[in-house]
C-alpha cells in the first residue's frame, strides 16, 4: 500500500477521500466529531507538503439526489474551527473549477456530498468512472483516508483511486496497521468482546476471531440467541433464533479449541422497553417470561471486567445493553471503564462502541485505538478483501 511519501504533493491538487459521515441533531449540529478530528493528520501533512486539498465525503445516504439534511456544509463549518482555516465549501460535488483553481498551496476545500450524484454509489462500473473523472480533470493524486468507507465499491473510494497516482493517508494506514494485527499478531491473552442487538452480524467475525482468541465474551441484545441455545427462557428479550445452529456451532468449537467463550450470568431486565419501566436484576436462568433483558447485570460486569483486567489485548464491538436509556448503560459503561483501566493493547470498533464510549463521556486517551469504522471495521475483522484498500494495492 503507498503512502503520502509516494505522491508528488508539493503544488499538486490532491482528491482526499474522508469519512465525513457523523451523527447530527434535529438543529444540524454535529453531536460526535470523531471522525472529522481523525481526519486533521492527513489533512494537515497534505497542507505542510505543499499541496492543495480538495476532499471528497458523504454523509447519510440520500441515494443520489441533493437532499438539504445531508449537506456537508455543518462539517465544513467544524472542520474550519478545527483547522483554523477557512474551508471552501463547494455546492458542486463534482468540484467547483472556479473553487479549485482559486486554491492556494496549503488551501483546503470540500466538497458536497459525494452521494449527492447517484453516479457514487451505482453499481455499473462505467457511471462510476464517469464521475470520477470529473474528479480527475483537477486531481493530481488521490488520497484515500476515509476508512469506514473502504469495504465501498464506490466513485470517490474505488474508481478515481484508479485514475490517479493514490495513496492511503495516515488513518487509513494507522487502522489497516491496528487490524493487520488484531488479525495476525495479537498479543495473548486476546479477548474479544462482541455485542449489539443482532448475533447475525456478527457471525463471520465470531467465525474469522474464534480461532484466534482466548476468551470470547458476549453481552448485548446478541446474548439472548446463545441463552436460546442452550435451552434458557428468554421472556420477550431479542433473538434470533434462526442462528441458533450457528450459535451452537461456535459453542462448541470454542470448547474444542480451548477458546472460553463466556456468556453473561446475569441481566437487568424491565417490564417494557422504557426508561421508566421496572426493572430487576435477575441471574440468568431466571428471566421472568414477562420481561425482557436489556443490559448485563453486576455480576457479569465483573466477571468481564476481570477477563479484561487479566488480558494483553482487548477489541470490543457493539454495546452491552441500551446505554442510551440510562437504567441500561451500566454494562457498557463497565466494560468501556474496564478497557480504559487496563494495560491491554484496546481497541475499540467503530460504530455503536465508539458512540457509547462518546456518550458515556470517557475519556478517548485511554484507549489504544478507537477506529472510526463500523461496518468497514467488522469487513476487516471477518477477513474480507475491502474494496478500498484492494485498489491502493494495484499499480
Ligand atoms: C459508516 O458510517 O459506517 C460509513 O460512513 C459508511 O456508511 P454507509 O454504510 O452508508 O456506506
Amino acid at each position: 500500500m503507498r503512502t503520502l511519501n509516494d505522491l508528488a504533493l508539493t503544488n499538486s491538487t490532491i482528491a482526499l477521500r474522508c469519512d465525513f459521515n457523523v451523527p447530527l441533531n434535529t438543529e444540524g449540529e454535529i453531536t460526535d466529531d470523531l471522525r472529522v478530528a481523525a481526519a486533521l493528520p492527513t489533512i494537515n501533512a497534505l497542507r505542510n507538503a505543499g499541496a492543495r486539498v480538495v476532499i471528497l465525503a458523504h454523509l447519510g445516504r440520500p441515494e443520489g439526489t441533493p437532499v438539504a439534511e445531508f449537506s456537508l456544509a455543518p462539517v465544513a463549518r467544524r472542520l474550519s474551527e478545527m483547522l483554523r482555516l477557512p474551508v471552501d465549501f463547494s455546492p458542486d460535488t463534482t468540484g467547483d473549477l472556479s473553487i479549485i483553481e482559486g486554491l492556494e498551496p496549503g488551501d483546503v476545500a470540500l466538497l458536497e456530498n459525494v452521494r449527492f450524484d447517484a453516479r457514487e454509489t451505482s453499481k455499473d462500473p462505467a457511471q462510476r468512472r464517469e464521475l470520477a473523472s470529473r474528479w480527475a480533470v483537477w486531481a493530481d493524486g488521490f488520497v484515500s483516508d476515509g476508512f469506514g468507507v473502504v469495504h465501498r465499491e464506490q466513485a470517490s473510494v474505488t474508481d478515481l483511486a484508479q485514475l490517479v497516482p493514490n495513496a492511503a493517508g495516515l488513518l487509513v494506514a494507522r487502522e489497516c496497521e491496528v487490524f493487520e494485527r488484531l488479525l495476525k499478531g495479537a498479543e495473548r491473552p486476546y479477548t474479544v468482546i462482541l455485542g449489539g442487538s443482532k448475533v447475525g452480524d456478527k457471525l463471520g467475525v465470531i467465525e474469522s476471531l474464534l480461532p484466534k482468541v482466548d476468551n470470547l465474551l458476549v453481552g448485548g441484545g446478541m446474548a439472548y440467541t446463545f441463552l436460546l441455545a442452550m435451552g434458557l427462557e428468554i421472556g420477550n428479550s431479542i433473538s434470533q433464533p434462526d442462528f441458533i445452529d450457528d450459535v451452537k456451532r461456535f459453542m462448541s468449537q470454542a470448547d474444542d479449541r480451548g477458546v472460553n467463550l463466556i456468556l453473561p450470568v446475569d441481566f437487568i431486565v424491565a417490564d417494557y422497553f422504557s426508561a421508566d419501566a421496572q426493572t430487576k436484576i435477575v441471574d440468568r436462568d431466571s428471566i421472568p417470561v414477562d420481561h425482557m433483558g436489556l443490559d448485563i447485570g453486576p455480576k457479569t460486569c465483573d466477571l468481564f471486567s476481570k477477563v479484561i483486567a487479566e488480558s494483553a489485548t482487548v477489541v470490543w464491538n457493539g454495546p452491552m445493553g441500551v446505554f442510551e436509556l440510562e437504567p441500561f448503560a451500566g454494562g457498557t459503561l463497565a466494560i468501556a471503564q474496564a478497557m480504559a483501566a487496563s494495560d491491554a493493547f484496546t481497541v475499540i470498533g467503530g460504530g455503536d462502541s465508539a458512540a457509547a464510549v462518546h456518550i458515556l463521556d470517557i475519556d478517548n486517551e485511554k484507549f489504544d485505538h478507537i477506529s472510526t469504522g463500523g461496518g468497514a471495521s467488522l469487513e476487516f475483522l471477518e477477513g474480507k478483501k475491502l474494496p478500498g484498500l484492494t485498489v491502493l494495492e494495484g499499480k
